[in-house]
């Protein structure tokens, strides 16, 4: 088991990655001391992982939510019944919630704490691969709106994350995959070293080898914990863990957000911002090659769907990075480094867009 801090004052926490410690009540023992805690977690997950998170937890005054599965249920409704069981099994100022699941779990769950009595301990334990390297870390926490996704929020910082790499064993092979696009996000965006480390590993991680999984999301962790460390509410730095998102989000758009997972929308937008910083000369075109090969061999999209440049374009002018009306966009320098920029000139990116207009 490794341990790291994400250092924020007496909101500083532990992150604990590792195999077979969610039900290891040792290492819960030390992280948490309320008396009473509600698990929330969905169908999927719970005949998977109840059972050892149970396990963990010792003798406490310990409930159970099981919520459906899926991102539409990331909403007011199903937190309104988050509330209402805190509610009915008197859970006080000192109760936790511990969310066992993947981002959508940690999301809700986590914005549930952010509110309940105005603010309750959350403790993270996730079980993806995108939640452990990127949603369980850093305080975000939302709900949905049918305006748009994550528009009911606050930062909510865990008490603790407990990310368990045993139980990525049961997860599907296409989510897994998909939390492969934020690893490699990482390595592009913030450290040369961990992309190097990630080229001559690849194989070992998409066939999930334990001990390879083990490290890389570690590594993960530790990136994430000293950006969120440095910028919490993201006036700055925080913003470059954005790479790839502003091309993915719009992707997941013009697909109704029903077709690409975040993380294969990630993949092709990593490859798309590298093709942009080459044609910038921002980065090499060897190096922007490296990278949508390692895309590739992830198994995630390498491009854009044929859904029209014109479309993607407006919808990237709608993002949230938009600022005083110039498209703000996260762009690598080379490998291991990106920053954001709002001077790419308009031609570049049409050209890297263009891609979407080819025949399905
Ligand atoms: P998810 O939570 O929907 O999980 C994906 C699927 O895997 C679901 O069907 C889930 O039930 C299932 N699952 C989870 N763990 C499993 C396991 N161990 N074995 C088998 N099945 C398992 O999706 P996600 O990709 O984890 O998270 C996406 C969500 O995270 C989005 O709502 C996104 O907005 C949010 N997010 C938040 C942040 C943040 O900083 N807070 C960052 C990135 C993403
Ligand atoms: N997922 C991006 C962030 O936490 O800031």
């Amino acid at each position: 088991m490794h341990g790291l801090r994400v250092e924020l004052g007496d909101r500083s926490y532990p992150v604990l990655v590792g195999r077979e410690i969610l039900g290891d009540p040792t290492a819960w023992s030390s992280l948490m001391t309320a008396p009473q805690v509600l698990v929330v977690t969905n169908e999927v997950v719970s005949p998977l992982w109840l059972e050892p998170a149970l396990a963990g937890l010792g003798d406490r005054q310990v409930a159970t939510l099981t919520l459906p599965d899926g991102e539409r249920y990331k909403t007011l409704e199903t937190l309104s019944v988050v509330f209402d069981t805190l509610a009915e099994h008197g859970f006080h100022r000192d109760a936790a919630i511990l969310a066992l699941g993947g981002g959508v779990v940690g999301d809700l769950a986590g914005f549930a704490a952010a509110c309940w009595q105005r603010g309750v301990d959350v403790f993270q334990a996730p079980t993806t691969l995108l939640a452990q390297v990127d949603a369980s870390v850093g305080g975000k926490t939302a709900v949905n709106h049918p305006a748009g996704k994550n528009l009911i929020g606050a930062f909510h910082q865990p008490r603790a994350v407990v990310a368990d790499v045993a139980t990525l064993a049961t997860l599907p092979d296409r989510e897994f995959r998909a939390g492969l696009g934020e690893v490699i996000k990482y390595g592009l965006g913030l450290d040369a070293q961990l992309f190097d480390w990630l080229e001559s590993r690849l194989e070992l991680l998409v066939d999930r080898d334990p001990q390879v999984l083990e490290r890389a999301v570690f590594w993960c962790c530790s990136l994430k914990a000293e950006v969120v460390a440095g910028d919490e509410r993201e006036a700055g730095r925080r913003a470059l863990l954005n790479l790839g998102h502003t091309f993915g989000h719009a992707i997941e758009a013009a697909t109704e957000f029903s077709e690409w997972l975040h993380g294969e929308a990630v993949g092709a937008g990593l490859v798309m911002a590298c093709r942009l910083a080459a044609a910038d000369g921002a980065m090499s075109g060897e190096d922007a090659d490296r990278v949508e090969a390692m895309v590739r061999a992830a198994g995630l999209p390498v491009a854009p769907p044929p859904v029209g440049s014109a479309r993607l374009r407006s919808l990237m002018g709608m993002d949230k990075k938009v600022s005083g009306g110039r498209l703000r966009l996260v762009v690598p320098d080379g490998i291991g480094s990106c920053r954001v920029r709002d001077d790419v000139p308009g031609r570049l990116l049409d050209a890297v867009l263009a891609e979407a207009d080819r025949d399905g």
